[in-house]
C-alpha cells in the first residue's frame, strides 16, 4: 500500500463525518423537506399539519442527503395551519395550504415559541410573552421582542411541504 493510500484509508472517513456534521448544521436549504420533530420520520404534507393550529415542530431535510438538519436549534421550523384568507399578501405568498412556517426560537433571548393562543391565533413566548402574529409575517404584537419571527417560505414537491427559500431573516438572537 502506497502512503498516500494509506492517509486516504485515515483521512477520508473524517471528511465525510465532517461534511454530514455540516450538512446537519446548514440553516433550511431551498428544496429541503420537514420532518416532524419526534414524530413519523416521513416528510410533511399541508394535511399533517392541525387545522387552526396548535403549531407542530420540524426539521428541514435535505432529501439528496439524506440528512435531518438537526445539528443546530436554530433550525427549528414552526408550522401552522390557518385559514389564508386571514394572511396579509407577504405572509400568502410564503404559504401552501393555509400552512405558514417560521423559526422556532425567539428573537429577543432565543426562548422556544411554544405556546399557541388560539382566541387571537398569535404565538407566545413564553420566556417573556412576546407575542407574534403568524398570519402578518410573524409582526411582534407584543412584549419586548426586537423583530418578528423570521418566515420560512414554503413549497410543495410531490405533494410535501419543501422549502422555497431561506428564511427571511437570520435565526436566533443577538446577545448584547
Ligand atoms: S426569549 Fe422570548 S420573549 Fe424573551
Amino acid at each position: 500500500m502506497t502512503l498516500a493510500a494509506g492517509l486516504g484509508l485515515v483521512v477520508a472517513p473524517r471528511l465525510v463525518r465532517a461534511d454530514e456534521e455540516d450538512a446537519k448544521r446548514e440553516r433550511p436549504q431551498p428544496g429541503d423537506l420537514l420532518v416532524k420533530i419526534g414524530g413519523d420520520p416521513a416528510p410533511l404534507a399541508a394535511k399533517d399539519v392541525p387545522q387552526g393550529g396548535p403549531q407542530i415542530l420540524a426539521w428541514p431535510f435535505d432529501p439528496a442527503g439524506k440528512t435531518v438538519r438537526d445539528g443546530s436549534r436554530l433550525n427549528k421550523v414552526l408550522l401552522l395551519r390557518l385559514d389564508p384568507a386571514g394572511f396579509d399578501e407577504a405572509t400568502k405568498a410564503r404559504a401552501v395550504d393555509g400552512v405558514v412556517a417560521y423559526s422556532a426560537i425567539c428573537p429577543h433571548a432565543g426562548c422556544e415559541v411554544s405556546r399557541w393562543l388560539a382566541p387571537v391565533q398569535h404565538l407566545e413566548c413564553p420566556c417573556h410573552f412576546s407575542q407574534y402574529d403568524p398570519k402578518a409575517g410573524g409582526a411582534v404584537i407584543g412584549g419586548p421582542a426586537p423583530r418578528p419571527l423570521p418566515a420560512l417560505p414554503l413549497k410543495t414537491v410531490d405533494g410535501r411541504l419543501a422549502v422555497a427559500r431561506p428564511f427571511t431573516a437570520r435565526a436566533g438572537f443577538q446577545q448584547s
